[in-house]
């Protein structure tokens, strides 16, 4: 069957992830496969906006899927929020002769393929965010290496609060999302987990569960904040106040988002990358490619928006359980 389309763009957009590489490589071998030509547009929207590409070819992605970042820069471009802006992405894709664009990104940069698709680009999404925040997917590319990461750097705090006896607050990425917190939480024998789904109760989850693991004979406590949830140093000065234990805060910001993805996030990239051209030549749009357990399928981008991801109560319930909350 002959292809839906001759020559496709791929692009990065918003926070980058570990594994956006390997899905760009995965695209532009694929493309490659199925006969189909692939352009690299730079610096998200802004590249469609401005006309920053690049042509990509087999040996241009060669080693990509151990790299962290993405060779094609990323990028919350304003310019592609107006009119304006959008007609020109759309002139841009009309003067390389593209047919279909691959974007990687979170919830923003699947809201924009809609409205190049609005204007006649078949689009497909592909979920890449180390905040696993997609609802129409089990799993988001990024999540594992930034879980790795996180859990990597807490191991080594561990060992100097164990020796000073004292309470580490560890502030984890999560915007608006606890997935990366709780994951790390449960990884790294947490005292106790804050996340932003749940409303706070201090006393309850925070200072019931050190004295808990106190009176259990422990010396030293771990404390994992999601970033949504407020600032690592407020609940570090309210965990002295209540217990007077020496407390030090650790924000371990944007080093989550880099570093060389683990295999799940190699394999998981390549598998979407494989999905998204495919439904692209078969001449489907408006799809974003997602996991659901270890099947992967594809969901209408307008329905992938309205879903709402919440904390996987199992782990949730079983990190409760585990750290002595009630
Ligand atoms: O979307 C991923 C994420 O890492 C969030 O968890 C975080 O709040 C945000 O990006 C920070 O992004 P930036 O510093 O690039 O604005």
């Amino acid at each position: 069957m002959a292809n839906a389309v001759h020559r496709i763009g791929v692009f990065t957009s918003g926070g980058d992830a570990p594994g956006m590489n390997a899905v760009i490589r995965s695209v532009v071998r694929t493309s490659i496969h199925m006969g189909i030509e692939c352009v690299g547009i730079r610096r998200g929207y802004n590249g469609l906006v401005h006309g920053d590409f690049i042509p990509l070819d087999f040996d241009s992605v060669s080693g990509l899927s151990r790299r962290g970042g993405t060779m094609l820069y990323s990028a919350r471009s304003t310019d592609f929020k107006t009119e304006e802006g959008q007609e020109k992405a759309v002139a841009t894709c009309k003067l390389l002769g593209l047919d279909g664009v691959v974007g990687i990104g979170g919830d923003g940069t699947f809201r924009g393929l809609l409205e190049l698709s609005r204007r006649g680009i078949a689009v497909v999404g592909v979920p890449g965010t180390i905040d696993n925040d997609i609802a129409c997917s089990t799993y988001t590319i990024g999540f594992d290496t930034a879980c790795n990461t996180a859990l990597e750097s807490i191991d080594k705090l561990r060992d100097t609060m164990q020796s000073h006896e004292r309470c580490s607050v560890v502030e984890v990425m999560g915007r608006h999302a606890g997935h990366l917190a709780l994951y790390v939480g449960v990884a790294c024998g947490a005292t106790c987990v804050l996340v932003p789904e749940r409303e706070l109760d201090f006393e309850r989850d925070v200072i019931e569960p050190i004295r808990k693991s106190r009176l259990g004979g422990r010396t030293h406590f771990m404390v994992i904040v999601a970033e949504g949830v407020g600032s690592a140093y407020d609940v570090a000065k309210k965990i002295t106040e209540a217990t007077a234990l020496d407390t030090r805060v650790t924000v371990l910001g944007h080093v989550q988002r880099g570093g060389a993805p683990t295999a799940r996030d190699r394999v998981a990239a390549t598998y979407m990358g494989y999905e998204a051209v495919r439904l692209l030549a078969e001449g489907k749009t408006n799809r974003v490619v997602c996991v659901q357990g270890d099947t992967y399928v594809d969901y209408d981008i307008n329905e992938a928006l309205e879903m709402k991801k919440g904390l996987d109560e199992q782990t949730y319930t079983v990190m409760r359980a585990l750290t002595g909350v009630e």
